[in-house]
């Protein structure tokens, strides 16, 4: 099997060469019996790491627990194996085989601590093959086109790649730190704060994003409007700070290709760049994509593949 896996500041997104698809929030906390009342939403599902277990994803919520999330690079690479063996249950992934490949992702910036990510995998996956791609190349490769700039419009970050002719012009790849959805959802958080005077978590304000309804005090309110100001607002100045960034790029590209869950608030509508724009379908999942296409062209054959 190989399992294509892109550990997001916000969410896992997982997909494989067995048509599996689906994704979670990238947030855990650890189980203690005396605090939390198990199963009172509902059945829980613990997942033992490492002597100790732990609540992964939307379980954590079911609890009522407070979640911990991704903090940085380093967080993300210590915490990898735990969020790889909730995808591996999932996935019946064969733990033995070394056939079956884990194809994984750092972002961009981080790249240069690739061997790290991999030994830290290996710990926990000595049997398998590991590749750790950078995020991004993913959606360059799910697109097919050779003449690209790609927009992977995270969470936490946006990621810019060229591709000219097939191949990636690595000088004009670029990490745009913080400028991703959390630019919206801190903006949500503020204005919730002020009409509301609730503070809500980063998932909540995800999902209020996605309903556009806040419910406070057993009311539901619907603030439609004002998110699509945010929206377009974010919009605007994200096209305008790529625009001015690529000028010379977007002139000579064939496409421009919108993905990570981002490019569900990225429009380029009504912009001259409009007819160029490619977004994958289920683009927040393209990435993951690619990686398994990447992995399948990269992987060796089982009997070389030991101790890689
Ligand atoms: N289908 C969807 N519809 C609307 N919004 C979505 C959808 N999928 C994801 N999002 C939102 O898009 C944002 C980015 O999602 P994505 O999964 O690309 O982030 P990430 O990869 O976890 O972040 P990063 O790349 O910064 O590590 C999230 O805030 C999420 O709430
Ligand atoms: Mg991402």
């Amino acid at each position: 099997m190989i399992a294509g896996i892109d550990i997001g500041f916000g969410e896992v997104k997982v997909v494989t060469d067995t048509k599996k698809e689906f994704k979670f929030r990238s947030e855990y906390s650890i189980y203690n019996p005396k605090t939390v009342l198990k199963g009172v939403n509902g059945k829980v599902n613990l997942l033992p790491f490492d002597g100790k277990d732990y609540l992964i994803g939307q379980e954590v919520e079911k609890v009522g627990g407070s979640a911990i999330t991704i903090s940085d690079v380093d967080n993300l690479i210590e915490l990898a194996p735990l969020f790889l063996q909730s995808v591996v249950k999932k996935i019946g992934f064969d733990k033995e085989d070394p056939d079956s490949v884990l194809a994984v992702g750092l972002p961009l910036g981080a790249m240069h601590r690739k061997d790290d990510m991999k030994r830290q995998i290996r710990k926990f996956y000595p049997h398998n093959q590991v590749i750790v791609l950078a995020q991004g190349v993913g959606i360059f490769v799910d697109s097919g086109l050779k003449n690209v700039l790609v927009i992977d419009i995270g969470h936490n970050t946006v990621d810019l790649f060229v591709a000219e002719n097939g191949k990636i012009v690595t000088e004009e790849n670029d990490m745009l730190g913080d400028e991703g959805v959390k630019v919206i959802t801190n903006k949500l958080h503020k204005y919730i704060q002020g009409r509301y005077e609730m503070n809500l978590s980063t998932p909540k304000l995800q999902d209020i994003l996605r309903s556009k309804k806040v419910l406070c005090m057993g009311k539901e309110h619907d603030i439609k409007e004002d998110i699509n100001e945010m929206i377009d607002n974010y919009s605007t100045s994200l096209i305008q700070r790529i625009a001015t960034q690529y000028a010379q790029r977007l002139r000579k590209t064939e496409k421009i290709v919108v993905a990570g869950g981002g490019s569900h608030y990225v429009n380029f509508r009504g912009t001259k760049w409009a007819q160029m724009v490619h977004i994958p379908e289920k683009a927040e999942f393209s990435n993951a994509r690619g990686f398994v296409k990447i992995a399948s062209a990269l992987k060796k054959p089982a009997a070389q593949a030991k101790g890689e």
